[in-house]
């Protein structure tokens, strides 16, 4: 039975103020916090933020007092795991479509907490509360974002993020440790070819050379696997998140990548030459997150290589995936809590994709706290994936981590997802 919820202001990775819930039971306690985006999808929940001089207008204290004064009250004396009647509650309270009354970031830290909170009251890790005890658990394959671009970085890159997926491993451990070796070696070749200034780092812990197109940035990635002795395209393959409404012209209708304008056929094309050339194992929002009709041609063309991953394009909404599942717009879904605001509207999502032959990718935010929730929902959903930024800053090793701690834990029960991940598409 929860006894009490209550909610504090911290700060997030960028230094900006977010929500941080807390809900205690008889026997009990869960924590969580809401994550930020900055490359966020037209149809997200809405995070509630002050205005006003405070914080640069980013305060979080209207959010907060929600929590302690209008969810609160409602949620003291029920059983904290009926978390589908309690997120469905909190929706009601809020009574918009877009939670941009009581805050998705106040709704979705709560949410989180209690099921936190009703795991610790059973005893149970919140992956096994999620997931049910009884079968294998997998550990997901992690898509690590080592150079960053795009909304992340103030450098030239148009493509947001280039991320390695260390599949050649037998264990989730064994890919941390291969990811952590591409890193530094992707440090000394930067140094090599840009200088010291190339190894500064972007806001999900990766590089943010001074490079201006996105093949500048994969062959560097090339030659970091290699030169730390790997082989691209065997025990690591790359994997892009274009965000691509962020170089969208809606005006003129085009793409503006590495500085030249684009349509959407070229686009399209210039995807398969990067996947001919490369070895990319999957693409986030490779068109304008409106274009159900684009994504669906991509996937139509190399669907059957490569992952096309919904994230602006369906914001963890059930409604917007159901959409792509009838104009086929990809083969896999991003998951990210605080875009819809309920876990229970999150694993509807997921789980539908899943029935629907998608892959999932549990996701973080750019803006995180030390939060380690997703490393649990990856689990318990026994999703392929988990991108949670670079090997390095403590945000992101944050679910690494935990990840570490939860195969120990299983010892040997969990199987690492690796090139099974991939099996059926690259394999
Ligand atoms: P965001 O970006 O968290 O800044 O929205 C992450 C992503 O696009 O996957
Ligand atoms: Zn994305």
């Amino acid at each position: 039975v929860i006894e009490d919820v209550r909610a504090r202001m911290i700060l997030d990775s960028r230094g900006n103020p977010t929500v941080e819930a807390e809900v205690v039971t008889r026997s009990g306690f869960g924590r969580a916090a809401a994550p930020a985006g900055a490359s966020k999808g037209l149809h997200e929940a809405i995070e509630l933020r002050d205005g006003g001089k405070e914080f640069n207008g980013k305060g979080v204290s209207r959010a907060v007092y929600n929590v302690n004064n209008i969810i609160a009250p409602r949620l003291r004396g029920l059983d904290s795991r009926k978390q589908r009647l309690i997120d469905f509650i909190m929706c009601q309270l809020d009574g918009t479509p877009n939670k941009s009354r009581l805050g998705a970031n106040a709704i979705v830290a709560v949410s989180l907490a209690v099921a936190k909170a009703a795991a610790d009251t059973a005893g149970v890790p919140l992956y096994e509360y999620l997931g049910g005890a009884g079968g294998t658990f997998i550990l997901p394959a992690p898509l690590l974002n080592i150079i960053n671009g795009g909304a992340h970085a103030g450098n030239e890159l148009t493509f947001q993020e280039f991320m390695i997926v260390p599949v050649g491993a037998d264990t989730f451990a064994e890919a941390i440790r291969i990811a952590a070796e591409v890193y530094h070696m992707l440090k000394q070749v930067l140094k090599d070819r840009y200088g010291a200034i190339a190894v500064n780092v972007g806001d999900e812990g990766g590089y943010a050379p001074p490079m201006k197109s996105n093949r500048e940035a994969l062959d560097a990635l090339r030659e970091a696997v290699s030169r730390a002795g790997y082989t691209p395209g065997n025990e690591v393959l790359f994997a892009l998140d274009a965000a691509a409404s962020h170089f969208y012209d809606t005006e003129k209708n085009v793409y503006i990548v590495d500085d030249r304008p684009l349509t959407r056929d070229e686009l399209l094309e210039y995807y398969v030459s990067l996947v001919n050339e490369y070895p990319i194992a999957s693409i986030e929002d490779p068109f304008y997150e409106e274009d159900f009709e684009a994504h669906a041609e991509l996937t139509r063309r190399i669907g059957n290589r490569v992952l096309i991953v919904g994230d602006d394009l369906y914001v963890t909404n059930l409604e917007r995936l159901k959409k792509g599942i009838e104009h086929g717009a990809s083969n896999a879904a991003l998951l990210k809590v605080n875009q819809i605001g309920t876990l229970t509207e999150a694993m509807d999502y997921a789980r539908a994709a899943m029935y629907n032959g998608m892959r999932v990718i549990v996701s973080h935010r750019s803006g995180e706290t030390e939060d380690t929730t997703i490393s649990h929902i990856a689990v318990g959903l026994r999703a392929g994936f988990i991108k949670t930024g670079a090997p390095a800053r403590g945000e992101r090793t944050a679910k690494y981590n935990e990840l570490l701690r939860i195969e120990e834990e299983l010892a040997g029960d969990a199987i690492y997802a690796g090139k099974l991940a991939y099996k059926g598409l690259v394999y």
